[in-house]
């Protein structure tokens, strides 16, 4: 007789390093070679999504330093230290992995071991180190906003534990990678977890067959519609932005929020003749370090799942550069997802 946990065992090599989206992972639930149905309890669940995070992050710094040769570091006017630095940092992920894979283990649903494919846009080690200050954006700020999902002592305790190793290295990236002040910020962001989910979905180009998301994740999980935003941004100035007009219409007034930390100021959007919207970037983000900007949809007060029209883009405000200026480190500043 097949059982739900026999039926997983069987999954779970794959699925439970899938994070994410995208046609990659419909195209993997819709394979017909699964069609009965299991549940994960929910503490499993809220374990399984994390892990979908660390392993996608994992094949990040991997993928990359296999890539990056220390030469092609020092070419590039690093110290020894930086390529070093991010050795540990692939060495914290396999960590946090291999705890999160045990603990769903003894939960008692099955091991994983196999994952999805990914795709990083990173040619040169330039292109890393920007990817990996989004990266460890995206980190801190999942984490952030999962905590309120956790529903036991044990896992608060040890996504803090974790919550603190990715806010660390954001903040040896930003400083002594790429010689920024320290970023005027007193809270983290949170996510939520439909906003990671769909920039997570973004990296995966195919999950084995048989993926089934809605049985191994959080419930309910949403991809948004991408925002996309110029290269570059730089407070006090408008910028044009794009996305689908899947999740509003000709009555909703829209909003640009950017948050930082617990605030998120909002601005109404100005339709353009081409379908695109202007904004005024606010002053109020200069220094700030990872700004998450949303397309929202109500009155513009609160960022939440139900008034979500697009996004969230990354903008990286660095504060101060020691090295090369303020302003070079304005330039190529956003993430698209
Ligand atoms: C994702 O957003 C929808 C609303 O569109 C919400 O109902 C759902 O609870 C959210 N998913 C999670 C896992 O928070
Ligand atoms: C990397 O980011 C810096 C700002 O921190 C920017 O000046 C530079 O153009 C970016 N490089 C690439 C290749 O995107
Ligand atoms: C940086 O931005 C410019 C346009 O502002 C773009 O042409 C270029 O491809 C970007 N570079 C990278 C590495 O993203």
């Amino acid at each position: 007789m097949i059982n739900c946990l026999t039926l997983l065992a069987a999954l779970l090599p794959f699925t439970l390093a899938a994070p994410t989206v995208s046609s990659a992972r419909r195209d993997a639930a819709s394979d017909d070679y699964m069609t009965l149905t299991c549940s994960l309890p929910t503490d499993s669940r809220f374990l399984v999504y994390a892990l979908s995070l660390e392993q996608l992050v994992f094949a990040f710094y991997d993928s990359s330093l296999s890539l990056l040769s220390a030469d092609d570091f020092r070419a590039a006017g690093h110290p020894d230290y930086v390529r070093r630095g991010y050795e540990q940092i692939l060495k914290t992920y396999q960590a946090h992995s291999d705890y999160l894979v045990n603990e769903i283990t003894n939960l008692g649903d099955p091991d994983a071991s196999g994952h999805c494919d990914y795709a990083f846009p990173v040619k040169s080690t330039e292109d890393f180190i920007n990817m990996s200050e989004a990266m460890q954006a995206l980190a801190v700020s999942a984490y952030a906003g999962a905590l309120e999902h956790s529903h036991s002592d044990k896992y608060t305790t040890a996504f803090g534990e974790m919550l603190g190793l990715e806010a660390r290295y954001a903040t040896w990236i930003s400083t002594a990678v790429k010689y920024q002040d320290l970023a005027d910020m007193s809270f983290e962001s949170p996510l939520k977890l439909n906003d990671t989910w769909t920039i997570a979905g973004g990296y995966v180009t195919s999950c084995p067959p048989g993926t089934v998301p809605d049985d191994i994740f959080p419930k309910g999980l949403n991809d948004w519609p991408i925002l996309t935003v110029p290269d570059t941004v730089r407070p006090g100035e408008s910028i044009s932005i794009s996305f689908p007009n899947t999740l509003y219409t000709a009555e909703d007034t829209l909003f640009a929020g950017f948050m930082t930390g617990m605030n998120t100021e909002s601005y109404p959007l100005i339709g353009n003749a081409d379908g695109s919207f202007s904004v005024t970037v606010p002053q109020s983000i200069v220094g700030k370090g990872a700004v998450w900007l949303y397309v929202i949809k109500g009155d513009g007060s609160s960022v939440r799942d139900d008034k979500m029209v697009a996004g969230p883009a990354l903008l990286m405000m660095a504060a101060n550069q020691e090295k090369g200026g303020a302003e070079s480190a304005l330039k190529n500043n956003t993430w698209s997802w």
